[in-house]
């Protein structure tokens, strides 16, 4: 199998000036970090953006509850080569004890740099038992959820929403009821929970926050251009969240450290088509060996639409990505990328793609 060279760190050293900096109690080398990503931030893919300069990755949320009755699957997110570090555990769940639990049990089995606890999650399934979003409701169970974190002698950190409007806190008042509970550094994603994923983020109102508490706030929100992740910064963030963009462009982390001056080799923020089917390849042999053949399909086929762009014969490739059964029949096809985008073009019907097609 050809290496590419982003295994070699030597040949890549996205340092941005003014780094190495701690930021929350974590040493990093820039402040372009991979979000938490439910079912795509899994450890390959961590690994993979690490490679391509992002700062720090964090883990998916993992249910502090599943970590307590060491449900296997959910004991399977934590795993990661040390090549991932720093990575940052998220962990959710309703109550300081669960949590108190859920981390010790996390710890038994890796350590992170941090521990992270999900206040922002805003969808049914998680808010219902009291997690993610609906902790900002109860600002007492909040702070004790972070003194129980704390205990860990971890940095403790939090990711959250900004509070709607009528609320008896301000997004500033609760951030800094966590920070007198320990917190060491927080994350304000610009959307109230009522939102989820609708509208716009509000970078007006994760700059205000950013502004009270400076070099303790992170953003997140909307980023799917470099401009978008530098605007963070600009606007007093510490650091940034790449997150829904990572699947837009895959190069926008390595893109957006040449915006903040590093030294990025050309082949990272211009990729040709042939190191673009190598990475790819990369990725999803890693995930393929490591997570298994259903997540290198839906992974590579969302990354061929992200990656395979503005040139001849692209669409004919990430339809025929969109048509591949098998991870063999995905490899073989970006291995050949070159006779296949050369091939008759395949017709968009019912039959051809049963599941649909990205970005075709
Ligand atoms: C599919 C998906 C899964 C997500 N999973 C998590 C998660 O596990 N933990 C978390 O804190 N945020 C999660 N988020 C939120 C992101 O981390 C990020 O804050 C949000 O998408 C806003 O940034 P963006 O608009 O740049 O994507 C998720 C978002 C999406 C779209």
């Amino acid at each position: 199998m050809k290496e590419t060279d982003l295994n070699n760190k030597d040949t890549f050293s996205p340092l941005v000036p003014g780094y190495p900096l701690k930021i929350g109690g974590v040493e990093t080398v820039n402040p372009i970090w991979l979000a938490p990503l439910a079912g795509i931030t899994f450890a390959s893919v961590r690994k993979f953006y690490r490679n391509l300069g992002a700062g720090l990755v964090h883990t998916e949320m993992v249910s502090a509850l599943g970590l307590c009755h060491k449900g296997r699957k959910t004991k399977e997110l934590l795993y990661g080569s040390d090549e991932e570090r720093p990575v940052v555990l998220q962990i959710f769940g309703s109550n300081p004890e669960d949590i108190a639990k859920g981390t010790e049990a996390a710890l038994k089995i890796r350590n992170f740099e941090a521990l992270q606890v999900n206040m922002a999650c805003p969808m049914p399934k998680v808010t219902k038992k009291g997690s993610g979003s609906k902790l900002m409701e109860y600002p007492e169970i909040s702070a004790e959820i972070i003194k129980a974190m704390k205990r860990s002698g971890l940095p403790t950190w939090a990711k959250i929403r900004i509070m709607p409007p009528g609320s008896r806190m301000t997004t500033s008042d609760y951030c800094d009821l966590l920070f007198d509970s320990g917190a060491d550094f927080i994350f304000v994603h610009g959307r109230t929970p009522a939102q989820r994923y609708e509208g716009k983020a509000s970078r007006e109102a994760v700059e205000d926050v950013a502004r009270h508490f400076p070099a303790m706030i992170g953003g997140s929100g909307d980023c799917y251009e470099p401009d978008d992740l530098v605007d963070y910064l600009r606007r007093g963030c510490a650091a940034v969240l790449a997150g829904r963009g990572i699947l837009k462009d895959v190069f926008i982390i390595p893109k957006t450290l040449r915006e903040l001056g590093a030294d990025v080799p050309e082949k990272y923020w211009d990729p040709a088509p042939d190191f673009q089917s190598e990475l790819l390849l990369e990725l999803g042999r890693s995930i393929y060996n490591t997570e298994g053949q259903s997540l290198a399909m839906m992974i590579s086929r969302r990354m061929l639409s992200a990656l395979f762009k503005g040139f001849s014969g692209a669409a004919q490739l990430r339809r025929r990505g969109a048509m591949a059964r098998t991870w063999q029949e995905m490899e073989d096809l970006l291995i050949r990328w070159q006779e296949v985008r050369d091939m008759p073009e395949i017709e968009i019907t019912a039959e051809n793609f049963p599941r649909g097609i990205i970005g075709g």
